[in-house]
């Protein structure tokens, strides 16, 4: 089915290089690794007052973020993809906890102005959401991905990305990331900590490894959480419009918008690889022996399974 053309206009407006600051230096912050401008508007985002129609998407960084967006996007748009079109993805899903130097709109900035209903993306670990979220009951859609797949993909953005520092050699990376140390803090700590709030809280808790194994099945149950009836034809659609090959061609959704100062995609795509198990050309033997017994360490509910490969 052909589609109607994208309205491509401009992103929202974005400012120089000079005033762009460069990388930052995460510190320590309510025991999170954070960037520095998070902490700076803190208040404000504890204090964000979210309205009982705003959908959470929340995902440690790097596990199908702008996947999930969009499909809540196209679920809730009922297949009419023009709509998903029109504007960036980090405008029609603001980053709650961002926050770079003026004259670049923060997540705060771009949600104010926001009609309902919001889709709002954050990273932060479960006990970090603004409280309005629980006293408002809003559905919250949780993405996770297996932690091996996840921390390469965290490692290559963080090469591109001009933002967030500078992410050292692999190996470097890899024992950082193992420890925590890498902003947003711990993967072990995040799926952990946001699985247990599943049963008291209104979240639908999705796999990347689900979601690649049979992305119909996972729309689909994506729909019924958001209240949408869908009919096959337009989940096909949604299928369609969010595989990895429209995602990567799709300029409101591979972040290809934003100026090279911002995401250099030259040292690594945002739309990267896309798979399961793209772990194994990146651990050596004795990393993937150290993450396995972290893992073990630290993964002790065993209703949470994780697959790292399909
Ligand atoms: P890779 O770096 O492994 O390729 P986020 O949106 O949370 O930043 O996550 C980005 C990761 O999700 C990247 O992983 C990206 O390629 C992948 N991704 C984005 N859209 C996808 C899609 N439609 N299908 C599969 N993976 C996708």
């Amino acid at each position: 089915m052909s589609q109607p053309a994208p309205e491509v206009g401009s992103p929202e407006p974005v400012g120089e290089e000079s005033e762009f600051g460069g990388r930052e230096e995460i510190v320590l912050w309510e025991g999170l690794p954070l960037m520095p401008s998070v902490v700076r508007c803190w208040d404000g985002i504890q204090n964000f007052a979210a309205r009982p129609d705003d959908i959470l998407i929340a995902t440690y960084p790097k596990a199908g973020t702008t996947w999930v967006v969009e499909m809540v996007d196209a679920v809730l748009a009922e297949g009419d993809m023009s709509r998903c079109l029109r504007i960036p993805t980090f405008n029609r899903a603001p980053f709650l906890e961002l926050n770079p130097l003026p004259p670049f709109p923060s997540g705060l900035q771009l949600l104010q102005s926001m009609p309902s209903p919001r889709l709002v993306k954050t990273h932060f670990p479960v006990h970090l959401v603004p409280q309005s979220f629980w006293d408002n009951d809003c559905k919250v859609v949780y993405v996770a991905r297996n932690g091996k797949d996840n921390m390469v993909s965290y490692f290559h953005f963080q090469r591109m990305n001009q933002k967030l520092p500078e992410p050292g050699t692999w190996d470097e990376y890899f024992t950082a990331s193992l420890n925590g140390q890498v902003s947003w803090g711990s993967w072990f700590d995040h799926v952990t900590g946001w699985w247990k709030a599943k049963e008291k809280r209104n979240i639908l808790y999705l796999f990347y490894e689900d979601m690649k194994e049979d992305p119909a099945r996972e729309i689909t149950r994506l729909a019924k959480f958001l209240g949408k009836g869908l009919d096959q034809a337009v989940i096909d659609r949604i299928v369609d419009h969010t595989s990895f090959s429209s995602m990567k061609d799709n300029p409101m959704t591979n972040y290809t918008v934003l100026p090279s100062f911002v995401f250099n995609h030259s040292v690594s795509p945002f739309m990267r690889k896309g798979e399961v198990g793209s772990w194994k050309t990146q651990f050596t033997v004795s990393q993937n022996e150290r993450f396995d017994e972290e893992y073990r360490r630290r993964m002790t509910d065993p209703s949470l399974i994780f697959r790292t490969e399909l």
